[in-house]
């Protein structure tokens, strides 16, 4: 197979368990992308720092422009602004393609991204940026390509899905279950971003782009969070056959005097019948109804280090795929040539 050198930035819950699923599942991805995917390095703030897994040291830089250099796919999970912008645009400029889970950086600087990528042919996979592991970016941008999408609904935030179920079910107080929620690896660096609702706000602008086709602004987004939910509100919403959910709607709005797009963040009460009551843990769930497709309904883990990581792999063997077709179609992968069971055997 021929090599492609992969640079790592940012070392935290999911970009740790990229590295080791790289490392560990490389026989199986060569076979998958047609290519051998070689970390090349990890570029982290702090070397020595503690990580989720033991990775080889010697993997380990904090000299992330020389990591970029050379690199075919460059994966940014460090999150934040800057540098990751820096970087991005570095990597875009070097020749790399990029993955990135970096839903701030893509719901404020979305545009500049995929322009200098354009320019130059490079691809942006940004798969990870929304609803963890569950595939929502090219459902809404490839398979629904032909429809038109009327309205988004869903639970797009664990760390506050996880929240709101505990204070739910156990009558646990907010800020105990916050503590878990980073230490499980739900939560951004800063939690704010999670219970006043930016994370979500952030996947909401980023999903109202691609499904509405056209760039909807953070700032266009209404947002509220969860901090003002406390257990007298989840037991009044529980005795009134409700539970209160974190939602982010995007509608198509259809006036006589023309279409607009609403896109809005908010703690709701959710019927306890309705699918998305039923949605628990760092859990998410997504609601899409396009005139053609009728309803569509994506559910799974939105967050969670592992769990994100598959997504960006899946990432990084289309940007290879890609890579190896010479910028063009998807590739080819080489079938795994296992056993078939009988059935009945399972
Ligand atoms: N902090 C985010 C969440 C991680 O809780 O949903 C996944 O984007």
């Amino acid at each position: 197979y021929r090599r492609l050198r992969v640079a790592l930035l940012g070392a935290g819950a999911v970009g740790s368990q990229v590295a080791s699923l790289l490392l560990r599942h490389a026989d199986e991805l060569a076979d998958r992308a047609g290519a051998r995917l070689e970390l090349a390095g990890i570029a982290v703030r702090d070397v020595g720092a503690k990580r989720d897994v033991d990775l080889p040291r010697e993997l380990f830089t904090t000299d992330a422009e020389s990591l970029i250099v050379g690199s075919d796919i460059v994966i940014e999970l460090m999150g934040g602004i800057e540098p990751a912008r820096a970087y991005l645009l570095h990597a875009i400029n070097s020749g790399a393609d990029i993955v990135t889970a970096n839903k701030a950086l893509l719901a404020t600087h979305g545009p500049e991204i995929f322009d200098a990528a354009d320019q130059v042919g490079a691809e942006v996979y940004y798969e990870a940026a929304a609803a963890g592991a569950i595939p929502i970016i090219r459902p809404l941008r490839d398979s629904l390509a032909g429809d038109r999408v009327q309205r988004i609904m869903g639970i797009v935030n664990g760390t506050t899905n996880y929240i709101l179920d505990r204070m739910d079910t156990e009558g646990a107080e907010f800020a105990d279950v916050l503590a878990d929620a980073q230490r499980l690896g739900y939560a951004e660096a800063d939690p704010t971003a999670d219970v006043e609702g930016y994370d979500a706000a952030q996947k909401a602008a980023i999903l109202a782009s691609l499904a509405f086709h056209t760039t909807v602004p953070l700032d266009a987004v209404h947002r509220e969070g969860i901090t003002s939910i406390d257990k007298s509100m989840m037991d009044a919403a529980r005795h009134a056959g409700y539970v209160i959910k974190l939602l982010a709607v995007c509608e198509r709005l259809v006036e006589a005097s023309g279409e607009s797009i609403s896109v809005r963040v908010y703690p709701a009460l959710v019927d306890r019948k309705h699918p998305l009551a039923s949605v628990h843990g760092a859990n998410n769930a997504v609601f899409v109804q396009a005139e053609a497709a009728g309803n569509l309904m994506f559910y799974g883990a939105g967050a969670g280090g592992v769990q994100t990581a598959s997504a960006v792999l899946g990432d990084v063997v289309s940007a290879a795929r890609r890579h190896i077709a010479g910028g063009v179609g998807v590739g080819e992968s080489t079938l795994a040539n296992l056993p078939i069971v009988p059935i009945g055997r399972v």
